[in-house]
């Protein structure tokens, strides 16, 4: 612990190089999405050390069929509700399609709106070699900044869907070397999504820095699970690696259908409930 109170904000809140202590200290790291004010309270109450507003804002919360229409106005609007509800936790704001891949310069802008506009403690971006110029300017400037492996969602369409990545031994030799560059360039922990379980341990060996895992096996420094899957909000088929912790879609459609009987029978509102 001691390693780690240098690391902390004085309120005691979660910074990006006491999350990648952890991994030397070899404790496991719980991260989940959150996108507004009370989900964020309540996992940071739970003990959630990371709350990532991911992109996936756009597929659980906007409705759209992938996370590409996702905006800059959208994942702001989103981050500074997460960061209203001042959590202990870290918070990252994942970078949406198109606000890093044209430039760096880019790319910079908009990590900077995240921390200046929205009060983010950290960014996330998609890729490995591509990216690294971006990363290693974003680092430069202070920010600190979670890299993102594998299935990465935003390259939906090279990938021609959501297919398990690093199958090949010449594609998880590419994965490798791509985490070791992203540790190069100074991100401070990395996503790996929808890889073999194998080689989700073999990256978390080779690089320093804590491995996120989603569908990246046991292995991983820590997991990362989108809120919405976990809680069972999601409706429909969910991926493999989901654990749903809870049944809120049942509870909540329960409670709806209890509340329009109520107002149709006339049983709400009660005189207790009344002026
Ligand atoms: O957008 C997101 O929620 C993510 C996680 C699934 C890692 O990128």
């Amino acid at each position: 612990m001691s390693e780690l109170k240098g690391a902390r904000a004085p309120r005691g809140r979660w910074t990006a190089p006491a999350i990648a202590a952890l991994k030397r200290r070899g404790e496991p790291i719980a991260v989940a999405t959150a996108y507004d004010f009370p989900t964020a309270r309540l996992a940071d109450e739970a003990g959630v050390e990371v709350l990532l507003v991911g992109d996936s804002l756009g597929t659980v919360v906007l409705g759209y069929e992938s996370t590409l229409p996702v905006t800059m106005a959208d994942m702001l609007h989103h981050v500074k509700a997460v960061v209203r509800a001042r959590p202990a936790a870290l918070v990252v704001a994942d970078m949406p399609f198109m606000s890093y891949q044209a430039s760096v310069e880019e790319a910079v802008r908009n990590a900077g709106r995240f921390v200046q506009e929205g009060g983010a403690d950290a960014i996330k971006l998609e890729g490995g070699e591509r990216v690294a110029p971006a990363v290693r300017r974003i680092v430069e400037i202070g920010i600190p900044v979670m890299g993102h492996l594998g299935l990465t969602p935003q390259s939906l369409l090279a990938f021609g869907g959501y297919k398990v990545q690093g199958k090949g031994e010449g594609e998880a030799e590419r994965l490798i070397g791509e985490a070791r560059l992203l540790e190069q360039c100074g991100c401070f922990s990395m996503v790996l999504e929808g890889i073999p379980a194998g080689l989700g341990e073999a990256v978390t060996r080779a690089v320093g820095i804590p491995t996120i895992g989603i569908g990246a096996g046991v292995a991983c420094d820590g997991q990362v699970l989108v809120s919405h899957d976990l809680l069972g909000l999601t409706q429909g088929r969910v991926p493999k690696f989901v654990r749903r912790y809870a049944d809120l879609a049942g509870t909540m459609r329960e409670a709806f259908a209890r509340y329009v009987a109520d107002v149709k029978a006339r049983r709400f509102p009660a005189d207790e409930e009344s002026y």
